[in-house]
């Protein structure tokens, strides 16, 4: 029973975010974003961004950039302190792809732009199948159930063939 414990656990250390934070060390603006470091082909997900102390109008956009298309997440023009959190849809990618999460933050007199790598996978479901007993006699009638669990243990609905 270890075994699933270590799993989960490096899973787990695999989604520690991936963070961006750019600061002046004069005053400025500064601003944060945060993203998981992976994320799920066709899942809903967010990312929250904060921008302080902006000393003019400056907009800043999110865009997720792979050699297909260029995705604007965000795009927000702000002239005072804000946090906000934008929930998206992660593209569909077949298996596992890289792609560049771009933050791109301008105004008059400032510009910053800066760029992580995301990695989208798709991860698959898990079907478990139960059987009522461990051992049967000859002739006992073998009852048994399905379930086929997503990654976030929900069960997934779909037809399975008989
Ligand atoms: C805002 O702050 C930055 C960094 O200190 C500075 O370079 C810029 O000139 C300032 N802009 C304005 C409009 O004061
Ligand atoms: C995405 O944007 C970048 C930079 O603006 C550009 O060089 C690239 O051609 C764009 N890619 C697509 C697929 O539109």
């Amino acid at each position: 029973m270890g075994r699933p414990g270590i799993q989960m656990w490096t899973w787990k250390l695999c989604v520690f975010l991936s963070w961006m934070c750019v600061g002046q060390a004069v005053a400025g603006p500064q601003y944060m974003v945060a993203i998981p470091a992976i994320l799920e082909s066709g899942a809903e997900t967010k990312f929250c961004a904060s921008l302080l102390e902006p000393n003019e109008t400056l907009e800043m956009s999110v865009t997720l950039m792979s050699k297909e298309a260029n995705t604007t997440l965000m795009k927000k023009t702000y002239c005072q302190d804000f946090h906000t959190c934008t929930e998206f849809k992660v593209p569909l990618v077949q298996d596992e792809v890289v792609q560049n999460f771009v933050v791109e933050v301008r105004g008059d007199t400032f510009y910053s732009k800066e760029v992580r790598k995301v990695k989208i996978k798709v991860y698959r479901a898990m079907t478990f199948i139960q059987t009522d007993k461990p051992i049967y006699l000859p002739g006992q009638t073998v009852q048994f159930r399905v379930i086929t669990l997503d990654s976030q243990l929900r069960p997934v609905n779909q037809l399975v063939s008989v």
